[in-house]
C-alpha cells in the first residue's frame, strides 16, 4: 500500500501549516534546521529526511541509527513565545505530545523516561534533542525540536547491544505503520502542546508527562558533573522540569543533564 500522505508531503513540500524541505539522504535533519533557522526559516518550518548518515542523540558522541524506508526523521524549526530559559520544558512537551500522538494512531501505551526517550515495552523506540543556536537581532529565537521514532525497524536490525535496548512500532506492534499519517499526527499533538506550553500550562503538561514515567519511584543511576555515581529513587520531574532523585542517604539532587538508567541495569 502507497502511503499517500507521505508522497503528497515530498511532491508538495508542505504538511497542513508546516513547510517541508524533504531530503532522500541528509547528515543531520538537527544540522541543517539549525542553519536554516539562522537564515530566516518561517516558524513551522519541518526538515525530514528518509535517511540520515549523521544522526545525533542526546548525548555527546551518541549517533541514532537512521536506515532509509523504515523511520521518521525530522526536525521542527519554532519561533515560539516563550523566553529560552523555558526551551528545556519544550523537550518534555514534545515528549508528552509523541506519546500521544502513538496512543491515538497506534493504539499502543508509550512510556516517558526523563528527559527525552520514548519507550515501548522496555526499550527504546524514540527520541528527542532539542537544539538552539543564539542569533544577533531582533525577534523570537528559534529552537529545533528534532524527533526520531523507529517505525517499521524489523526486529532483527537491532543488533548487538542494542538488541536488548531499542525497538520499533512494528516490533512491538507486529504491524507496519505508513509514516506519512504517523506524521502528521505527531505534528497535531506538537502543535497543541507548544500552544499550551504558550498559555503557561506546564504544570497540566507536567501531571500527563507523569503519569508515563517509567523510571518515577524506581531506583536509578546517574552520574553527577564530579563523574561521581549517585544512585536513589527517582521522584520524576519538578515543577521546573528537572528531574528530582532522592538518594540513599535522603539528600534530593535536582538533575538538569544527564543519563539516568535503572540502577540494577
Ligand atoms: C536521543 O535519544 O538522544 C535523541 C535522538 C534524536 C534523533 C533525531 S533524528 C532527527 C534529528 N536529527 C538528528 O541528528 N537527531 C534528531
Amino acid at each position: 500500500m502507497p502511503d499517500n500522505l507521505w508522497q503528497t508531503m515530498i511532491l508538495s513540500g508542505e504538511l497542513g501549516r508546516h513547510p517541508v524541505q524533504f531530503f532522500t539522504s541528509t547528515g543531520s535533519t538537527n544540522d541543517l534546521a539549525l542553519i536554516l533557522s539562522n537564515t530566516g526559516a518561517p516558524d513551522g518550518t519541518l526538515i525530514v529526511a528518509d535517511n540520515q548518515t549523521a544522526g545525533r542523540g542526546r548525548l555527546a558522541g551518541r549517533i541514532w541509527l537512521s536506515p532509509p524506508g523504515t523511520g521518521l526523521y525530522f526536525s521542527l524549526i519554532l519561533r515560539p513565545r516563550l523566553s529560552p530559559e523555558d526551551f528545556p520544558k519544550l523537550t518534555l512537551a514534545a515528549g508528552l505530545a509523541l506519546c500521544k500522538a502513538l496512543e491515538g494512531h497506534s493504539h499502543c501505551q508509550p512510556g516517558l523516561k526523563w528527559p527525552n526517550d520514548i519507550f515501548l515495552h522496555g526499550k527504546k523506540c524514540g527520541g528527542i534533542l532539542t537544539e538552539t543556536q543564539a542569533v544577533s537581532g531582533a525577534g523570537q529565537t528559534a529552537v529545533v525540536i528534532g524527533i526520531g521514532l523507529n517505525v517499521n525497524i524489523p526486529a532483527e536490525a537491532f543488533t548487538g547491544e542494542l538488541r536488548s535496548k531499542a525497538t520499533s512500532l512494528l516490533a512491538e506492534t507486529g504491524i507496519p505503520h505508513d509514516r506519512g499519517p504517523l506524521l502528521a499526527a505527531i505534528l497535531a499533538e506538537l502543535d497543541l502542546a507548544v500552544a499550551r506550553l504558550e498559555q503557561g500550562d506546564f504544570p497540566a503538561i507536567l501531571t500527563e508527562w507523569r503519569q508515563r514515567d517509567i523510571h518515577a519511584g524506581h531506583q536509578v543511576s546517574w552520574g553527577n558533573t564530579q563523574g561521581k555515581i549517585i544512585t536513589g529513587i527517582s521522584l520524576g520531574p519538578d515543577d521546573e522540569g528537572f528531574l528530582h532523585i532522592r538518594d540513599n542517604q535522603g539528600r534530593i539532587h535536582s538533575v538538569i543533564s544527564g543519563d539516568i538508567s535503572l540502577a540494577q541495569e
